[in-house]
């Protein structure tokens, strides 16, 4: 299934004001990795969907840390051991505000989403799961949000759903009621990595909660790119990654409702998930500390912490709006060059996606495209994006997947271009 994009799509009906929109100028130079040549050729990174660069203030914050004050955290009593806690839970803080949550205890630290999610399907799972329940899904879903429901489903005999993608490359809700009737828990992304499909979630929530199931949120792809009210939206549990957003790797969130955090049992065992450990049992520490056993990332913390200060600083309505433009002009510009030799997959109007272009063309092998490109010096990602059943429903293997951030400009898109033509003339 290809969705081709319409000739001229609609940036906004109103254009905002030069001050509303972002100096990306400016904030390339944030971005010390992009100040390099790539193969003798400006960098221009198009895989921020995959994990986005860092500024030097994020880096600068981590390594300060380290150099600083670095100790265990919730432990010493000695200076660097207090001041390493408190630049940890601090950040913890700056999250709960980012997210609008209502408390600090609601925002647990975990490695990446994927082990947001798998703290999921295993605690809240394994405690309220048994064969014949049912859990909804959609046919979109990263595998950081099937693989861990599979798992259950093989060690539980739980029963899958999944709501499909419609030809417009939305979900089709048609048959939501009816698809989440019974249904115990809906695990649904934000935003399609592959498609940049911002899902209808207050219509989905809303169905949900009607049919007494909890929602989960895959929202790796939507908290880096839209202003994010936990509270407003209304899902039970909303998981996110650092890397994707300016962060560091090795950080991601979970958030949930507390009086369901708090029926959870513990995911992980160890340090720090306790209050009292004996030879015969033990009693687990408070939230959010009971879901993060062991040395937790602190650097990582830090610089998720200053990211998010970055991008407030940028301002999230600003983000969003520069992800729109940039993503309508590379729809234009790219459809009225390439025709007919180039398919965008997802939905056509860019004001109702992500920054996400994925792309078949010429009929050429993504990994081709994709070395061509590289040799230009632009980076972009090929292949199945670890969304395989989505591939299969597309009728495709593999697809060329350019996405933008706030340090691309239509420079970058014109690069992308110019080396697309290049590896069309490359392929013959
Ligand atoms: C929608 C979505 N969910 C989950 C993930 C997994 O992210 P991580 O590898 O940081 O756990 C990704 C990463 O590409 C994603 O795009």
């Amino acid at each position: 299934m290809a969705m081709k994009p319409a000739e001229s799509p609609e940036v906004m009906a109103v254009r905002p004001d030069e001050s509303e929109l972002l100096d990306v100028e400016t904030i390339k130079k944030d971005f010390p990795i992009l100040d390099q040549q790539v193969n003798g050729r400006r960098a221009v990174y198009l895989d921020s969907a995959a994990s986005s660069q860092k500024p030097t203030a994020v880096i600068a914050a981590m390594t300060d840390y380290y150099e600083t004050t670095h100790a265990n955290v919730h432990r010493g009593v000695y200076t660097w051991a207090e001041e390493a806690t408190a630049r940890y839970e601090a950040s913890r803080g700056k999250v709960r505000r980012f997210i609008n949550a209502r408390s600090d205890a609601e925002i647990i630290y975990t490695k990446n989403v994927t082990e947001a999610i798998n703290l999921v399907s295993n605690s809240w799972g394994r405690a309220n799961l048994r064969a014949g329940d049912a859990v909804l899904l959609s046919e979109i879903e990263h595998h950081a949000n099937l693989v861990p429901w599979l798992m259950l489903a093989d060690s539980l005999g739980i029963e899958l759903r999944y709501l499909p993608l419609g030809d417009d490359g939305q979900l089709d809700l048609t048959d939501l009621d009816r698809l989440v009737d019974g249904v115990k828990l809906v695990g649904i992304t934000a935003m399609s990595n592959v498609l940049g499909t911002i899902t209808p979630l207050e219509r989905i929530i809303e169905a949900a909660h009607a049919a007494g199931a909890i929602v989960l949120v895959d929202a790796a792809q939507y908290v880096p790119h839209l202003a994010t009210d936990v509270q407003a939206l209304g899902a039970d549990l909303f998981a996110f990654t650092g890397h994707k957003m300016l962060g560091p790797t090795g950080i991601g969130v979970l958030w949930g409702r507390e009086e369901l955090l708090e029926a959870m049992p513990p995911f992980l065992g160890g340090g720090d998930m306790i209050r009292d450990v004996r030879l015969d049992g033990f009693t687990t520490n408070e939230l959010p500390w009971k879901f993060e056993a062991g040395t937790p990332p602190i650097a990582e913390a830090i610089g998720l912490g200053v990211a998010i200060d970055y991008l407030q600083a940028l301002g999230m309505e600003a983000v969003r709006r520069h992800e729109v433009e940039i993503t309508a002009y590379a729809m234009r510009t790219l459809t009225e060059r390439h025709g007919d030799r180039l398919t965008i997959h997802g939905p056509v109007e860019p004001s109702m996606r992500g920054g996400v272009l994925s792309m078949d063309f010429a009929g050429l092998h993504p990994h081709d495209i994709s070395q061509v490109l590289d040799s230009h010096g632009v980076c972009v990602r090929a292949g199945h994006h670890c969304a395989k059943p989505l591939m299969r429903k597309l009728g495709v293997g593999a697809t060329a997947r350019a996405s933008f951030y706030v340090y691309n400009d239509e420079a970058d898109v014109d690069a992308l271009s110019d080396a697309l033509t290049d590896a069309a003339d490359f392929f013959g």
